[in-house]
């Protein structure tokens, strides 16, 4: 199986950079008490090991919206669990696993912003710049990737391998 893939951010390296994150974020938001809003289902294990770092009296909720696919192009965008916490006045946190064209993310922003929260910062595992399709601010980012496909920490290939603890790009998607 292993030859399929193959490594490319360790465990070990993961958990130090999302250990960064959570004490950067602890110090911006001093004082504060914000809503960190977890996009499934990639962002999973990023969002359970960074709110471990965060030293903050946080709230947390969780999303999950899908973009039709048609083979690569990306169509209309699909609600299909919404956050149950009153956001107005707060200040939100969307945790993504990816930010990749950007759509997906900016659809989100749109319908949140609907219910004024204080501020919406986005903070992703990884951001794969060279795909941007729309301008979209990323506060915090775990690591810059270039345009290949990753699997693993929460991330799919058609819905498996989420679990690999580390981040591995495909090499042989036929073979997987
Ligand atoms: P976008 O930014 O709206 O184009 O969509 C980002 C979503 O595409 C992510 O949440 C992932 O589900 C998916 N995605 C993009 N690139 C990859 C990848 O390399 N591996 C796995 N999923 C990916
Ligand atoms: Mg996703």
């Amino acid at each position: 199986m292993e030859k399929y893939y193959r490594q490319t951010v360790s465990a070990e390296e993961i958990q130090a950079r999302v250990k960064e994150l959570g004490q950067q974020i602890t110090r911006d938001y001093q004082g504060k008490s914000p809503v960190i809003i977890c996009m499934l289902k990639g962002a999973v294990y990023f969002f359970a090991d960074l709110t471990k770092h965060i030293d903050l009296p946080i709230m947390i909720d969780f999303a999950r919206l899908s973009s039709y696919r048609n083979g690569t192009v990306s169509g209309e965008m699909q609600v299909i669990a919404d956050i149950t916490t009153d956001i107005k006045n707060k200040d939100v946190i969307i945790v993504e696993d990816i930010i990749d064209s950007g759509k997906t993310l900016s659809y989100f922003i749109k319908m949140l912003e609907k219910h004024n929260p204080a501020s919406i910062k986005i903070c992703a595992f990884l951001d794969k710049k060279e795909r941007r399709e729309v301008d979209i601010k990323v506060d915090y980012v775990g690591f810059d990737i270039p345009n290949y496909f990753v699997i693993g920490y929460g991330l799919d290939y058609a819905e498996k391998y989420r679990d690999l603890p580390f981040l591995a790009e495909v090499l042989d998607p036929a073979k997987l």
